[in-house]
């Protein structure tokens, strides 16, 4: 066991807090700030949370419970309501990066999903799991390379596709800028000289970067002709890949399986996805990334759900960091909720050991708050176990919201 996998195993490590505590220790500031930090002044990364927060139970107590974390999503069974959200190139923030986190999510009874911005080879991830595993697609590199990683995940052996359609641009994250995040990946040795202290101050974390071969090409990004592309160059064009609702009609004829939306934050998006044949919709805001004064994932999700009205399943992300959160997405309408930034702290902590550890407090979370909510499952969930709050402030009990649709 090494000493990064003895800290998260440690029983002072009780929750996602404090697997954030251990990757800022791990990583240089530049890492830990790409994965921390959101787009512009950071508003919407903070409603994500204050959103959850706001959101109080109304517990049934001296009933019998059961704990049954098991759910359904998209006809497969998981061990609880949780998927791991695709994240960008994972392996900066730790070698293993995406086989180890798609490892840990198999291990743990859930779904890992893959983003095209990934340093391993998509084959070796699905292998790397014994649940199932997603694509997820943004169009760098153009219809090609697209093409090409499609054919490749469906022969892997994939089961969904998920389009991300909020990223017609990269959002400004501010923290990258001052952090120097730029100049690590992409600029010359001059450029790089102001910031390379802070990679000096973390020395487990840049040997094992080393030794990993520093910044590996993107193997799922292949331009026929050209090769892999390099991480640098993937982030300037993802700022050229804009994504249309007619992209998705031919993206429905190369994968011919089923598809995901993600990023959709209005009920009108929501109903154009379905239009255009989607089975599910993922709420969310990018974490906070991408458009910057958007609402909470949370407040978006009624009515996203109203507008799907049971023809689609609806998945939410943005925030997502205690069991008692999930809880309350699924009460307010989500099948099942994605996490990020919640697994990549404890990838950054101790790779595969962090990510595990990182869903087990989210798995012992939910179950101690069912228990006290006095709900016995996951599937018995529904909007009468909570009060919203109203503009002014009060509490808003069941009656003055639409239920979740059954
Ligand atoms: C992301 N996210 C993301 N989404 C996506 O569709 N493709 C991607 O490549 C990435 N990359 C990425 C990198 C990092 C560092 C983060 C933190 C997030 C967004 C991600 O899938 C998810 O929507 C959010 O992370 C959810 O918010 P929380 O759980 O991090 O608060």
């Amino acid at each position: 066991m090494t000493r990064a996998s003895r800290a998260v195993a440690s029983p002072r490590v009780v929750s996602i807090e404090d697997l954030r505590a251990l990757a800022r220790r791990r990583l240089p500031k530049v890492v830990f700030d790409y994965v921390d930090g959101g787009a512009d002044g950071e508003v919407t990364l903070a409603e994500n949370r204050r959103a959850f927060d706001a959101v109080t139970f109304r517990p049934r107590y001296a009933v019998e419970v059961r704990g049954d974390l098991r759910t359904r999503v998209l006809g497969g069974d998981l061990a609880l309501p949780v998927v791991l959200a695709p994240v960008g190139y994972s392996r900066l923030v730790h070698p293993g990066g995406e086989v180890a986190a798609a490892r840990a999510a198999g291990a743990a009874g859930t779904t890992y999903i893959l983003s095209t911005v990934s340093g391993h080879r998509l084959e070796d991830v699905k292998a790397a799991s014994s649940g199932p595993v997603w694509y997820q697609l943004y169009l760098v590199g153009g219809r090609e390379a697209a093409e090409a990683a499609l054919e490749r995940a469906r022969t892997a052996g994939f089961s969904m596709l998920v389009v991300t359609v909020d990223t017609p641009v990269v959002g400004m994250r501010e923290r990258e800028i001052h952090g120097g995040t730029k100049q690590l990946l992409g600029g010359g040795i001059t450029a790089k000289l102001p910031f390379l202290p802070q990679l000096f101050a973390r020395p487990a974390w840049l040997a094992a970067f080393l030794r990993d071969g520093a910044l590996p090409r993107l193997p799922n990004i292949v331009r026929p002709g050209t090769g892999p592309m390099t991480l640098a160059e993937a982030r300037t064009e993802l700022s050229r890949a804009v994504f249309t609702w007619r992209d998705l009609q031919w993206i429905r004829g190369v994968w011919r399986g089923p598809i995901v939306v993600k990023g959709v934050l209005t009920g009108d998006d929501a109903r154009r996805a379905i239009d255009e044949g989607a089975v599910a919709v993922i709420v969310s805001n990018h974490g906070g990334r991408q458009l910057d004064g958007v609402p909470a994932s949370l407040h978006a999700l009624p009515e996203v759900a109203a507008a799907v009205n049971g023809q689609a399943e609806v998945l939410l992300d943005g925030g997502i960091r205690r069991g008692s959160d999930i809880v309350k997405a699924v009460c307010l309408g989500a099948r099942a909720v994605l996490i990020g930034r919640s697994y990549v702290y404890g990838l950054g902590a101790a790779g595969e050991a962090g990510v595990a550890r990182a869903i087990e407090v989210l798995r012992a979370d939910l179950e101690r708050t069912l228990t006290l909510l006095g709900c016995p499952s996951i599937s018995a969930l529904d909007r009468s176990f909570v009060n919203v709050p109203r503009a002014d402030g009060a509490q808003v009990g069941p009656a003055l919201v639409p239920a979740r649709p059954r």
